[in-house]
C-alpha cells in the first residue's frame, strides 16, 4: 500500500496510519528507530524490563508500541492533546489492557491530576517538547520530576540545538535538507501533506479539524541545547542528567532521579 492509498481503501486502518506516521517522522529523523532503541536500552538498564511508563506527548503511541514489542510486561499511560493522533493511538491499542490514553495539555498546570497513577518508573518522550517554550518546559520538568519515582528515569529524545556552533549547524542543516528534498522528490510525505491525507479520512477528518483548531499547523516552541535540559532537570530534582546518544541535530537526554 502507498501513502496515498490509505484513505481510499479504509478510513480506519490503524496499522497503515501508524506506518505512514512513522515514514513521515523518519523523513525528518532518519535515526528515529535508533533513538528509540537506545531509549529502551536505558530504561532496561536503570529500571528493568517491566516498567510502568508515562509516554509523554505520545502522539500515535510510537514509544508505547516499541516498549510493548520489547518488554511485554510493561504498562503505559499515553498523554497528548491531539485528538487525531490520539484516535490512531486508541484504535491501535483498542484491546490492550496494558495502556490507557489521557487527553491533556502539558501546559495546563493541573494535567498530572488526569493520570491514572501518581508515580512512574520511566517518563519517556520523543520529538515533542520543542513544541514548548523554555519557561513552560521548565515548569513541565518540575512536574515530571514529581511523577518519576526515586531511582526512576526521564528520557527526552528531541531536537536540541547548540547555538555556540552556527557554522556546523548551518552546514549540517543544509545537507539534511538536501537529503529531505531528494526523498520528497521520490515521494516522501512531509508534515502538512500527511495532515492533508488525515483530513480526507472519513474517521480522522473530524478529530483532524479539532487538532487544527487547537494547534494550527504546528505549535511554536524552543529547541534549547542539551546542557540547558540537563541543568534544568537537575534543578528540578533529578540527581544526574546527560546525553546518552546524539546525532548532528538530535539528542537523547537521560535524567535519573
Ligand atoms: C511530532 S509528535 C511526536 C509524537 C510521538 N512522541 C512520536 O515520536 O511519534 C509531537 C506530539 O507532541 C504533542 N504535544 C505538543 N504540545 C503538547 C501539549 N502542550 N500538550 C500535549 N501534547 C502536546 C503533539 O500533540 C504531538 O502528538
Amino acid at each position: 500500500m502507498t501513502d496515498t492509498d490509505i484513505t481510499t481503501t479504509t478510513g480506519a486502518d490503524w496499522a497503515a496510519w501508524q506506518e505512514s506516521w512513522d515514514r513521515q517522522q523518519e523523513w525528518y529523523m532518519p535515526d528515529r528507530e535508533e533513538r528509540f532503541r537506545i531509549m529502551l536500552d536505558m530504561v532496561e538498564a536503570l529500571v528493568g524490563p517491566a516498567p510502568r511508563v508515562l509516554d509523554l506527548a505520545c502522539g500515535t503511541g510510537s514509544i508505547t508500541a516499541r516498549l510493548f514489542a520489547r518488554f511485554p510486561g510493561a504498562t503505559s499511560t499515553g498523554v497528548d492533546l491531539d485528538p487525531a493522533l490520539l484516535a490512531i493511538a486508541e484504535g491501535t491499542f483498542a484491546h490492550d489492557q496494558r495502556v490507557s490514553f489521557v487527553t491533556a495539555d502539558l501546559k495546563d498546570p493541573d494535567w498530572p491530576a488526569k493520570l491514572p497513577y501518581d508515580s512512574y518508573d520511566a517518563v519517556l518522550t520523543a520529538t515533542a517538547l520543542h513544541w514548548l517554550h523554555r519557561e513552560p518546559l521548565a515548569a513541565l520538568y518540575g512536574q515530571v520530576a514529581e511523577l518519576v519515582r526515586d531511582g526512576g528515569v526521564f528520557l527526552n529524545a528531541d531536537h536540541m540545538i547548540d547555538d555556540s556552533t552556527p557554522r556546523i549547524n548551518e552546514a549540517e542543516r543544509a545537507l539534511r535538507h538536501a537529503r529531505m528534498d531528494q526523498a520528497k522528490a521520490d515521494g516522501a510525505l512531509d508534515w502538512s501533506e500527511w495532515w492533508q491525507l488525515a483530513a480526507q479520512d472519513p474517521v480522522l477528518a473530524e478529530p483532524t479539524a479539532r487538532r487544527f483548531a487547537i494547534y494550527g499547523e504546528h505549535a511554536e516552541g524552543d529547541a534549547p541545547p542539551a546542557e540547558w535540559h540537563a541543568r534544568v532537570l537537575r534543578e528540578k530534582g533529578f540527581g544526574e542528567a546527560r546525553p546518552v546518544w546524539c546525532s548532528p541535530s538530535d539528542t537523547l537526554l537521560l535524567a535519573v532521579k
